[in-house]
């Protein structure tokens, strides 16, 4: 079930973590995440991010903070491309998972159990070279404002931020209708109140029954997430939207395009379904 509340808010933080950690070990348990190649092929990588690759670049001996880490398949792949890496989540069931990754794909990592806004505090003076985060993260945050300050806080002038994010376009959809349409249901701005959701189940195929299922959630709009980076020090570097995500957003209207990703199956011209945004903390 899908609710759209407009009640008050609960402890957000509290649900949300609740909701991740009883997930955690069953997207590590599922094979769309592949855990096992990590182990098998020295060289593997995760779909997400060899799709990042083109615009990441070198990242080879940069220090890099993963923001909203998870299980860490990401994480362990940057460090795989190079990067010293630390990764950063509250779900501490997520971490459990991460640190078993890293461990048996042989990646020095090091995570962090911490709020995105509490980052700072918790990972000490040490600034960075690069923020990644991405795919299925700005929605957990009420604040983008406050989001934007805390990753320009965390980079060295002229450090850079790589986000690959669903689009708030799509994040403002409604769940797939039986006639077909798109239908705009959800905020596209930031609003103060969460969006509350109700649902069981995960965006990976698994057999597991969850029980925390409520969490809260916010769209932040483009212009927004980049007004808040700019007004936070950072100059914008690149923007690129893309027309595939690499989960099944739209069950029923999407088809798999390879490497992971997704895209509309009717016309995918009419919806930017991901954005890459990078900039630079100015000097
Ligand atoms: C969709 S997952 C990120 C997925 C990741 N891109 C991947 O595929 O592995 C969202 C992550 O954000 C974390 N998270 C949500 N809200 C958070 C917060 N306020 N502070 C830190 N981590 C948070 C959750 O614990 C979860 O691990």
């Amino acid at each position: 079930m899908n609710t759209w509340n407009h009640g008050p808010v609960e402890d957000y933080a509290e649900l949300n973590r609740a909701s991740w950690d009883e997930r955690a070990p069953a997207h590590a348990a599922s094979r769309d995440y592949a855990v096992d190649r990590f182990a098998t092929d020295p060289g593997h990588l995760s779909e997400v991010v060899r799709f990042d690759l083109p615009l990441l670049g070198d990242i080879g001996g940069l220090r890099c903070i993963h923001l909203q880490c998870h299980i860490g398949t990401d994480t362990v792949s940057l460090a795989r491309l190079g990067a010293d890496m630390t990764g950063l989540d509250f779900s501490p069931a997520s971490l459990a998972q991460a640190r078993r990754i890293a461990r048996l794909a042989g990646a020095d990592v090091r995570f962090v159990e911490a709020a995105v806004y509490d980052a700072p505090g918790a990972l000490g003076p040490e600034l960075f070279d690069l923020v990644y985060t991405g795919i299925g993260a700005l929605c957990w945050l009420p604040d983008i404002a406050r989001w934007a300050r805390v990753v320009a806080g965390l980079l060295r002038p002229g450090g850079r931020l790589f986000i690959r994010e669903g689009h708030p376009v799509l994040w403002a959809l409604d769940d797939p209708r039986p006639d077909g349409l798109l239908a705009v249901e959800y905020p596209y701005f930031e609003r103060e109140e969460p969006m509350v959701f109700d649902e069981g189940g995960t965006y990976v195929e698994t057999d597991a029954v969850f029980t925390h299922n409520r969490t809260h959630e916010w769209n932040h709009g483009l212009g927004e997430i980049v007004s808040a980076l700019m007004a936070a020090g950072m100059d914008l570097t690149g923007l690129v939207e893309h027309d595939s995500v690499p989960w099944d957003a739209l069950p029923g209207q999407m088809e798999p395009v390879g490497g992971g990703e997704w895209r509309l199956a009717d016309r995918p011209w009419r919806l930017p379904h991901t954005y890459t945004l990078q900039a630079i903390r100015r000097p």
